[in-house]
Formats: structure tokens, C-alpha cells, sequence
């Protein structure tokens, strides 16, 4: 090899072994390491590389020279390069980053206490074979009334309870239609779990809402008798509410035939008696009863051979019990601190 050869070659390992040095300092002080290592002014192998220079043959310096000063400006750039952006990491580090500040707080978002206790009352319903069915928010008066076994003249019908969009047309003043127009496009057996929303010409006070969620429930099939209604919700109660007390009371629906009121022991008084469940201790979660034949023959279904129980709830109310909610008004507040509360 000849002198000139050597050079270039040891040219080229400087450049290489330069750049890598300056690309490996992480800090400062280890840079100004490589800086000497490779650019140092007595020993650093730049030097030795000019004296190596000047050594070689007359007729092979000018090209060899040339080559030098391309490395050489390269070298020297890049460690310029590599000394300023680790001044401007470590500024970051000191003054615009501060590690140690509180992360930002996050909103994930989360369900409102309402949806929550739909959720979980569906849960339950799975497990005992029910499934989910939906029908339309705004109804026939045949949907909601009619076929329901509502009489023509019953006070429910009345514009005061009720908003009509047109003369036979109206927003659902219950989940019940569900249970209709399921009997008509489903045979027997039927389990099914209606969640939605309904509508009411109420005023909005602590204990009414014009709009509000409900769950409508619904068992058709040969041979279910009253002691199936009884042992399914106190079973139901049982799941939800734990240890609390439940009780039945005779009601009247028009859509069934017995009805029954289910009450649950007050949560916030623990029975007691206070405002939430204007002092009687006890708190109204659901009407039920049997089908009224009436209700199954509408829907084509054969009276005779089948029966059922059905049930309508509140799971509104079943949230201000669980999360002593004292006026239902809060519920639709979006109150962040509140809803925060329940957030899961
Ligand atoms: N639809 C009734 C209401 O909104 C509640 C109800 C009572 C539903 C008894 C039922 C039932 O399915 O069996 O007041």
C-alpha cells in the first residue's frame, strides 16, 4: 500500500470514528471528550492527520489535501451540530418540562347513575333468560292506550298527562307498547327487557320529570301463574338491592289483572321515614302484574292457552335510593361534581 493509500484510509476511519463519537455523547462533558479525542489542538487525531499530510509524496498532495478539508469541515460541523442540540435538551429539561408537576387530569367521561343501574337490572334479567327489545319513542295512541286495555274516556288519555304530536300520535307515556308490539311479532314463550325513555306532561319537581327511563318487563309462556311474577322480582330485589326489605302491594293497572306494586324498604332512612319517601319508609320501584287476557288476545295471541306477568320500573328512583339522591331534578342537572359521584 502505498503512502497516499494508507491516508486516505486513515482519512476515512477518522470521519467515521468522529461522527460516531459525537453521535454517542449524551452529555456535554462527553462530547468535549470526543472533541479532544478527535479535534484536540496537541494529540487529537485530526492533527496527526495534517502532519501525515504533509509527509506525503509532492505529486499526491493536492488531491489527498482536498480530501482532508471535506473531513475536516464534515467533522468539525458536526460536532457543532451535536453540541447544540444537547444545549437545547438540557434547557428543556431544566426550564420548560417541569417532571415533577401533576400529570393534567384526564376526562375519560363516564355513565350517568341512571344508565348505570339500567345496565346492572338488565344483567340480572340475562342471567333469568330475558333479553333486550326496543320500540319507537313516539306512538300510536292504539300502541300506548288501546291495545293496552285502556278504556276511550280513562284520564290518562288526557292532554294534561300526555304530549300529542298529532290527533292519534303521541310521545309513549310508558314502555308498555313494547310489550305489544313484541306479543304481535314474536310467539310464545317471551322473556324479553324493554329500557327507554317516556314522556309526560308533568312539571319538573323534586319528585317528576317530563322525561324520565324506564324498564318494562315481560314473560309470556304456558302455564306462568302469579307465584312466577312474585319469585322472579323478589329474586330480582334480592340481586339488586341485597339485604334490603321488599314488599308487594295490590294495585290497579289496566294492562294487568291482579296488580301489584313492588316497594322497597327507603335506602336513605333505612325505613325510617324522611322527605324521599314522604315519611312511609318504604319507596315505590314497580308496577307489575298478570297480562290482562284482553292485552294477549290484541296482539293474536291465545288467551286461553297462555299467560304471563309483566312489570314496569323506575330505575330513576332505584338511582336516588342507591345514590341518596333526594331530587330527581339533579339527575339531569350534568352536574359534573355530581355525576363525578357515581362515575364508574
Ligand atoms: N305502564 C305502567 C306505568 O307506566 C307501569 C306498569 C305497570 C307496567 C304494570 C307493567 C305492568 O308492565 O305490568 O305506570
Amino acid at each position: 500500500m502505498t503512502t497516499s493509500e494508507q491516508f486516505q484510509q486513515d482519512t476515512e476511519r477518522f470521519r467515521f470514528d468522529a461522527l460516531a463519537a459525537f453521535e454517542r455523547s449524551t452529555t456535554a462533558e462527553e462530547l468535549e471528550a470526543a472533541r479532544i479525542q478527535f479535534l484536540g489542538d496537541r494529540s487529537g487525531q485530526m492533527r496527526s492527520l495534517q502532519q501525515a499530510l504533509g509527509a506525503l509524496p509532492k505529486e499526491d498532495k493536492p488531491a489527498a489535501g482536498r480530501a482532508f478539508n471535506e473531513v475536516k469541515t464534515l467533522v468539525t460541523e458536526a460536532h457543532a451540530r451535536r453540541g447544540r442540540d444537547l444545549a437545547r435538551s438540557s434547557a428543556d429539561r431544566a426550564g420548560a418540562a417541569d417532571l415533577t408537576m401533576p400529570a393534567r387530569h384526564v376526562w375519560r367521561g363516564a355513565k350517568h347513575p341512571v344508565t348505570l343501574v339500567i345496565e346492572e337490572i338488565v344483567e340480572i334479567f340475562r342471567e333469568l333468560g330475558f333479553t333486550i327489545a326496543l320500540g319507537p319513542q313516539v306512538e300510536t295512541e292504539w300502541y300506548n292506550f288501546g291495545s293496552l286495555n285502556f278504556p276511550p274516556d280513562h284520564p290518562a288519555l288526557d292532554a294534561h298527562d300526555t304530549l300529542y304530536l298529532k290527533d292519534d300520535v303521541l310521545l309513549r307515556t310508558h314502555t308498555s307498547p313494547v310489550q305489544m308490539r313484541t306479543l304481535q311479532r314474536f310467539p310464545p314463550p317471551i322473556r324479553i327487557l324493554a329500557p327507554g325513555d317516556v314522556f309526560r306532561r308533568d312539571f319538573f319537581d323534586a319528585s317528576h320529570a317530563p322525561m324520565f327511563s324506564q324498564i318494562e318487563g315481560l314473560c309470556v309462556d304456558e302455564g306462568i301463574s302469579f307465584v312466577d311474577l312474585k319469585a322472579m322480582l323478589t329474586n330480582f330485589a334480592r340481586r339488586l338491592l341485597g339485604s334490603a326489605r321488599t314488599r308487594f302491594r295490590p294495585s290497579y293497572f289496566t294492562l294487568t289483572e291482579p296488580s301489584a306494586e313492588m316497594d322497597v324498604e327507603c335506602q336513605l332512612c333505612k325505613g325510617s321515614g324522611c322527605p324521599a319517601c314522604k315519611g312511609t319508609g318504604w319507596s315505590e320501584i314497580l308496577g307489575s302484574g298478570m297480562v290482562h287476557p284482553s292485552v294477549l288476545e290484541a296482539a293474536g295471541v291465545d288467551a286461553e292457552r297462555y299467560t304471563g306477568w309483566a312489570f314496569g320500573m323506575g330505575p330513576g328512583r332505584i338511582a336516588m335510593q342507591r345514590y341518596d339522591i333526594p331530587d330527581i331534578r339533579i339527575l339531569y342537572d350534568s352536574d359534573v361534581r355530581f355525576l363525578e359521584q357515581s362515575a364508574r
